[in-house]
């Protein structure tokens, strides 16, 4: 199992969609990233979030119900994506944890986990 399927059960549905609608929030703020997402409305792309964040996190697999296997690397491909833009990233996640009172060890596990793949994203130096 993915050691980051236990974090579904111990931090619950509500607070990854907490997650998810701040991440967003930090989006719709922040203008380096806010040019890359495609639509005005950043509520689809928000909903896609979170239900990817349901599913690698081990709750419920809407997600690839509705969208396929994630290929993550593959569908961020058509952006530009170097460290700073990363960075922004990464930066937005972390705030949108910030809000939520996470325990230590969960939050510290989550952290990784999104270093990782961001990590993963760039695809430009
Ligand atoms: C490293 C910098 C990253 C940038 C600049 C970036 C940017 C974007 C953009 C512009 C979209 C389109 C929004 C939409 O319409 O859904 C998107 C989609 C998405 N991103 Fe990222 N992203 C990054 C990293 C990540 C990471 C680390 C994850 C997961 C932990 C992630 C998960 C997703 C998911 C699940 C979608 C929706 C995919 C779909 O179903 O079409 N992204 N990203």
């Amino acid at each position: 199992m993915n050691p980051f399927q236990s974090i579904y059960e111990a931090v619950g549905e509500d607070n990854l969609r907490k997650l998810a609608a701040g991440f967003y929030q930090e989006v719709a703020k922040n203008e380096t990233l806010r040019i890359l997402y495609p639509e005005q409305d950043l509520k689809p792309a928000e909903r896609r979030l979170f239900l990817f964040l349901l599913q690698v996190f081990g709750g419920p697999q809407t997600y690839s119900e509705e969208r396929g296997h994630p290929r993550l690397r593959m569908r961020h491909l058509q952006w530009k994506i170097d460290g700073k833009m990363r960075n922004h990233w990464l930066n937005a996640m972390i705030s949108s944890m910030d809000q939520l009172s996470l325990e230590p060890e969960v939050r510290e596990l989550m952290m990784n986990y999104f270093v990782k793949v961001a990590n993963h994203m760039i695809n430009h130096e």
